[in-house]
């Protein structure tokens, strides 16, 4: 624990000089922060001023093993005093390990590994192996990537176009080739389906119009997530998945699953695409494989995709110096082992259901609660002023902002938008923890509604 004097110069320090992700330094000066975390054990962080805060999301959605996990912390030293790094080409002993491992997790044949350090880095070498697989085959105007409106797959130069989201201007002209889809959020279906079946089916119809309409000789992929985490945990009806790899395997379209946040459990199960039974062509994994402790991620191909670039001169060309470092793969592995040992999997998938109860319970008490959904801990609340019409507070209420404080006033790290609150904690959450979590949402609820005017 820092002394106050230290944590008010470390404060001052990092509003002058850390550039904060999505933050503004200016408004963060005057609220006080940034809050400076010096600890963590399970799903709870200590700031250095000694207040114990729950972190309900988990980091971003990806500290799924919980903090404070000495075991990974070991096997991190223990490679790192006995080979830091060493690039590829020549490879090291944890990263084989690492991709055997996830070879023999991954759904059916996706067995090969190209590792990465980030989920953007996974899905920016997802679109190019797409890109090059259709090319290598003799398909060579192949390069439209179809995504799904107001989804997320990263930051960086191609995938931050990826789900159209708004606020872009700035880095335009957009990357060429973006097509998007709509999004199967069966509470907000926009193609006007009325149970979840209907939205699906109409979802994944409305892709392959969308191929057809393009053309499937310029369409190299379709990405999405398995349950939409941008939507607020949005579920889709059971057909959208089969009839999607159909789709895709109908038109020659590489279906790209996104399990940077759906994997390693989130779900309730190992990847999300298995409660579809769905193999993806390629799947992208990032956050819970090592959760958070060390930066590393993969794009995972199946034999049928990877073998196209078998061969001396027909490689897939890419390296990144931090792409497969030996030490944050063996953190990953120990990750995995500990998460397997403890069966953290089925934890998410019954403290998951239990939470999803607890919060449909909340929806008696709160006429701005929607719609409550999810699978396993990757849950939402979608924050309505008018249940009849799912009419949205206006923006200049500030419901989002109003919201996460008064979540931070019950000790939570929780981040609410004008949209909704998502969840993504620590998958080693107890049902206790969980009561503890739902009553402090009741009561930040309870008191920004009384703030609020009724719809
Ligand atoms: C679904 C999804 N894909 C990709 C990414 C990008 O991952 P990263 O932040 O590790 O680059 C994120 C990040 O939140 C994500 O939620």
């Amino acid at each position: 624990m820092t002394t106050t004097q230290e944590t008010e110069a470390l404060r001052r320090s990092a509003l002058e000089h850390v550039w904060m992700h999505n933050r503004d330094w200016t408004q963060m000066a005057e609220e006080g922060g940034p809050t400076i975390i010096v600890e963590g054990k399970g799903i709870r962080v200590t700031d250095s001023e000694g207040k114990s805060w729950i972190d309900v999301n988990g980091g971003y959605s990806s500290v799924n093993i919980g903090y404070g996990r000495t075991e990974i912390a070991e096997a991190a030293r223990e490679q790192m005093r006995k080979l830091a790094y060493f690039p590829q080409g020549t490879t090291t002993e944890p990263l084989v390990r690492f991709v055997e491992k996830i070879g023999q997790i991954a759904p059916g044949s996706l067995e090969r590994t190209w590792p990465v350090t980030g989920g953007s880095e996974a899905n920016e070498t997802a679109i190019k192996i797409a890109r090059a697989y259709h090319k290598r085959r003799g398909d060579p105007g192949r390069y439209k990537i179809i995504s799904r409106k107001g989804s997320y797959h990263g930051a960086t130069g191609g995938v931050m176009w990826l789900g159209g989201a708004t606020g872009l201007a700035d880095y335009e002209p957009a990357y060429p080739g973006m097509v998007y889809a709509p999004q199967p959020n069966p509470y907000r279906c926009e193609l006007g389906g009325e149970t979840p079946s209907e939205c699906a089916v109409r979802c994944a119809q409305a892709i392959e119009d969308l191929i057809l309409f393009h053309g499937p000789s310029t369409v190299a992929a379709v990405i999405a997530e398995p349950v939409s985490s941008s939507a607020t945990a949005a579920v889709p009806g059971d057909e959208y998945w089969p009839m999607l790899r159909q789709i895709c395997d109908r038109h020659g379209v590489i279906l790209i699953a996104d399990e940077v946040i759906c994997g390693f459990g989130r779900t309730g199960k190992m990847f999300a695409m298995e409660h579809w039974d769905v193999v993806p062509d390629i799947m992208t994994i990032a956050k819970g494989v090592v959760s958070s402790y060390l930066p590393i991620a993969a794009t995972v191909a199946t034999a049928e995709v990877a073998d196209v670039f078998g061969g001396k001169d027909n490689i897939f060309r890419q390296a990144l110096t931090f792409g497969g470092h030996p030490v944050a793969a063996a953190a990953a592995l120990k990750n995995i082992e500990l998460m397997e040992e403890e069966g953290l999997v089925q934890n998410s998938a019954e403290v998951g259901g239990y939470f999803l109860e607890q919060l449909h319970q909340l929806k008696d008490d709160h006429e701005s609660i929607g719609d409550v959904r999810g699978l396993g801990l990757l849950l939402g609340i979608d924050l309505v002023a008018n249940r009849d019409t799912k009419e949205r507070y206006p923006t200049e209420l500030h419901l989002g902002e109003r919201l996460s404080e008064k979540l931070r006033e019950q000790g939570l790290i929780l981040r609410a938008t004008d949209r909704g609150i998502g969840f993504g904690p620590p998958l080693c959450i107890t049902r206790s923890e969980v009561d503890e979590i739902v009553a402090g949402v009741d009561r930040a609820l309870g008191s920004v509604e009384a703030q609020l005017p009724s719809a």
